[in-house]
């Protein structure tokens, strides 16, 4: 398939929609901040697929949603991710220079005001769901606390912990729980969030939770062929970085064809979920097909 098509597959519409609402948060209009807003902006608003707040909004849909009103969760999600990447990238991490086709957060703004911009988007994630998310106040907290949760120790946070510990003889169950806990967490948030926000409780929330579970894993691993196969320029981020600094990922583990067909076996889950599921998954089905083809 060429890129092309597989860019064409992607709800390109919902993208646009997380883009013009992105852009709309101005954070601060204290000049003595104005430094710290820039970083954060300079990270949040440069480009990246949107894949989390898309999934929140394609989730929204598929419950019978108006996805506008989801937008400040969407953005939420958005910004913790930002947060995570420009932390990923930081020397004492990932030590990348290049992310979403320009210079990380700090080779532009100093590593001081990167570690702030970080943290800046993710305390502003939560102050833009607890104040702009117009639902019932017992559906935004569930929310936020699902949103928090997947960040935090059982999360995103404890997931790269154990990336940057873990041993070179990681056995195959635990690095699928480290992908499960640092990307599945908070792309399973995205669905999950929706549906509290939607106050959906039936039996086709299991099916939809299942689904994005079995995403964010599928999403990790492709990201880790990505890192050895992606073309640079595409990416927008360094090749080879997993291997400069000896990270344990499904290829170092079993191969590029293993990987893949690994790749492949995770998506067939994610789809069976969705059917399972019922109701109105074009959306969704047409993200996890995106996932498993992307070059980005
Ligand atoms: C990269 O995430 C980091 C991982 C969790 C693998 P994305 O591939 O979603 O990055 P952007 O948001 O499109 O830049
Ligand atoms: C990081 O995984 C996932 C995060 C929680 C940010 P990677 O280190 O593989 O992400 P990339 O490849 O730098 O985007
Ligand atoms: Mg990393
Ligand atoms: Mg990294
Ligand atoms: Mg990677």
């Amino acid at each position: 398939m060429s890129t092309a098509a597989h860019q064409a597959t992607y709800p390109v519409e919902l993208q646009a929609q997380v883009e013009d609402y992105l852009s709309s948060l101005a954070f601060t209009d204290e000049p003595s901040i104005t430094g710290l807003v820039e970083a954060m902006r300079y990270s949040l608003l440069a480009g990246g697929k949107r894949i989390r707040p898309v999934l929140a909004l394609a989730t929204g849909k598929a419950v019978g949603c108006d996805t506008r009103e989801l937008l400040p969760l969407a953005g939420a999600l958005e910004m913790v991710h930002t947060y995570s990447l420009i932390h990923d990238d930081l020397p004492a991490m990932d030590d990348d220079d290049l992310r979403r086709g320009q210079p990380t957060c700090h080779v532009a703004h100093g590593e001081d005001v990167a570690i702030l911009a970080g943290d800046g988007l993710f305390a502003e994630a939560l102050r833009l769901l607890l104040c702009d998310q117009a639902e019932a106040p017992g559906r935004v907290l569930a929310a936020a606390l699902e949103l928090v949760t997947a960040a935090g120790t059982e999360g995103m946070v404890g997931g790269q912990y154990v990336d940057v510990s873990a041993p070179d003889d990681l056995e195959p169950e635990a690095l699928r729980r480290l992908h499960e806990l640092k990307t599945g967490r908070l792309i399973g948030a995205s669905v999950g969030c929706a549906l509290l926000l939607a106050g959906e409780t039936g039996s086709a929330t299991i099916a939809l939770r299942r689904f994005a579970a079995e995403l964010g894993v599928l999403f990790q691993i492709v990201d880790d062929i990505l890192d050895v196969t992606g073309d640079e320029a595409e990416l927008g981020k360094p090749r080879g970085s997993d291997e400069r600094h000896g990270k344990r990922t499904y290829v170092s583990m079993f191969g590029l064809d293993e990987a893949r067909r690994l790749a492949g076996e995770s998506h067939a889950k994610s789809r069976a979920a969705l059917a399972e599921a019922g109701g109105h998954t074009q959306e969704l089905e047409r993200i996890s097909d995106y996932i498993l083809t992307r070059q980005t």
